[in-house]
């Protein structure tokens, strides 16, 4: 903490010193806090200049486009790393040793499958139920299954349901989609790593597998490690203030797939690839670029923008390339779709309005392309997302349960509604 002030004098008079504190990286802060003894609160919709909390975790820079996971760049660790190693990172905040991240792949793998009676969870949706319906429900479920490992102030419960989260995950969203098209579910195979199970459980049928393929299991696994966390977003923040009240975790993941589902947000990826098929033509282009500069339309550019980022999105240049090996590797690379969003791109990054506003492509620019040409529906992406940001979720979580200060968050508000008045009973009413 430093022992810098910013000084507050407001209209009645009153002025207060408020502590400015330091972080190791990124702006510093005012602590307000002591503002709940006075009569005034902040303001700040959207939060758009509020730091909720203190965190290690994951670090941006939205002005030179870093990002950092315990204090790796996201480029190295695509690069280099593998998701569950980025796991282990995110949660215990470093990088495991050989032998530690052999006994985490082996506590990942001993948790992979679902209780058999979860099955039954989807025979209540109809089959054509959007799979972050089934997704919200299923993982919220969760927590009748563990009655054994719900006491949050227990280390090693918070453990258990971290790694039983982490594991299950890829085996509810493949279940979620297996059941979209009438196919069996299908068992994770331990001897396969994250990524090729996932694909297996996704892909595979009782009656033949899926040919490994590493080039399209390794883009896979990256794409996870893209999604894997970012800093106070809205679903990480939906979990810390659902699990502030002490919910279970199980309870405040499904609260965070249900915020990452809004088309502003994680919903995004399915968002841009319905407007690139609806694009369909480099020759449309134009006519989309003027309705989203439309300030009478509200068709946004989708995977364009973002709250932080004011540069280049790092992991949108990770994901334009992995897009470019993806569809090669499948023979795609005339990808009608990857043509019109290479020629928005170059168009956008021209135009003023979206260079006046800093406006760059983000994570879901290029996600839903090579989600698509890895064979993985439309309705899907939101799910993917989900799964890969299960870990980040949690890590947070866990960053604010063990945080012995930590309280229930409890915003206020500004109240623009009538003061107070008497009832009327009905047969006075007007
Ligand atoms: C994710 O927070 C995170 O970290 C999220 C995420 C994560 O990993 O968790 O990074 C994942 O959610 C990425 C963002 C995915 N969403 C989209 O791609 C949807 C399209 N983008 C926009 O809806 C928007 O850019 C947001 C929601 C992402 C950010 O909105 P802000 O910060 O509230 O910005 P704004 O709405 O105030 O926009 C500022 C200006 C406005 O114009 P003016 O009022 O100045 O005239 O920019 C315009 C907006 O109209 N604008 C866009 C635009 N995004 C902003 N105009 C056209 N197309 C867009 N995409």
């Amino acid at each position: 903490m430093s022992d810098q002030t910013a000084k507050l004098s407001l209209p009645n008079g009153k002025s207060f010193d408020l502590r400015v504190d330091k972080g190791t990286l990124g702006p510093d802060v005012v602590d307000v806090s002591q503002l709940a003894k006075s009569d005034i609160f902040t303001y700040d919709p959207g939060f758009m200049s509020t730091a909720a909390c203190s965190s290690k975790i994951t670090f941006i820079d939205g002005d030179k486009g870093v990002l950092l996971y315990r204090g790796y760049p996201i480029e190295q660790l695509a690069e280099r790393s593998d998701f569950l190693e980025v796991c282990y990172l995110l949660l215990h905040g470093e990088l495991p040793s050989k032998t530690q991240k052999e006994h985490f792949v082996a506590d990942i793998n001993s948790h992979t499958m679902v209780h058999e009676q979860l099955r039954n969870f989807f025979n209540g949706f109809r089959r054509d139920a959007h799979p972050m319906a089934v997704m919200v429900g299923v993982v919220g479920a969760l927590s009748a299954f563990y009655h054994d490992s719900l006491d949050i102030n227990n280390p090693q419960h918070r453990e258990l349901s971290a790694l039983r989260l982490i594991a299950k995950m890829p085996t509810i969203a493949a279940m979620c989609y297996k059941y979209s098209i009438g196919q069996p579910f299908m068992y994770p195979q331990n001897h396969l790593n994250y990524a090729e199970n996932f694909l297996h459980m996704m892909f595979g049928t009782p009656c033949e597998d899926i040919q490994p393929n590493s080039v399209i299991s390794r883009a896979m696994d990256r794409i996870f490690i893209l999604h894997a966390d970012h800093e106070q977003n809205a679903s990480t923040s939906t979990v810390r203030l659902a699990g502030s009240t002490g919910a279970n975790p199980y309870a405040c993941i499904s609260a965070g797939i249900a915020a990452l589902w809004g088309p502003a947000h994680g919903g995004a990826n399915e968002a841009c690839l319905n407007m690139l098929r609806e694009i369909h033509d480099v020759s449309r282009i134009g006519q989309f670029i003027a309705r989203a500069k439309d300030p009478n339309d509200s068709f946004r550019l989708m995977g364009f923008g973002h709250r932080v980022y004011k540069n280049y999105d790092p992991r949108a240049q990770v994901m334009r390339n992995t897009c470019h090996e993806v569809l090669e590797e499948v023979g795609a690379h005339d990808h009608p779709l990857f043509k019109v969003a290479l020629a928005l791109e170059k168009i956008a990054l021209e135009d003023d309005y979206f260079v006046s506003r800093k406006l760059y492509p983000n994570v879901d620019f290029y996600s839903g392309i090579t989600l698509s040409a890895l064979g993985i529906p439309t309705n899907m992406f939101t799910v993917i997302f989900a799964l890969a940001r299960t870990v980040g979720w949690i890590s947070h979580w866990q960053e604010m349960i063990s945080d012995p200060e930590h309280r229930i968050g409890r915003p206020r508000q500004l109240y623009l509604g009538p003061t107070q008045r008497d009832f009327v009973e009905v047969e006075q009413r007007k």
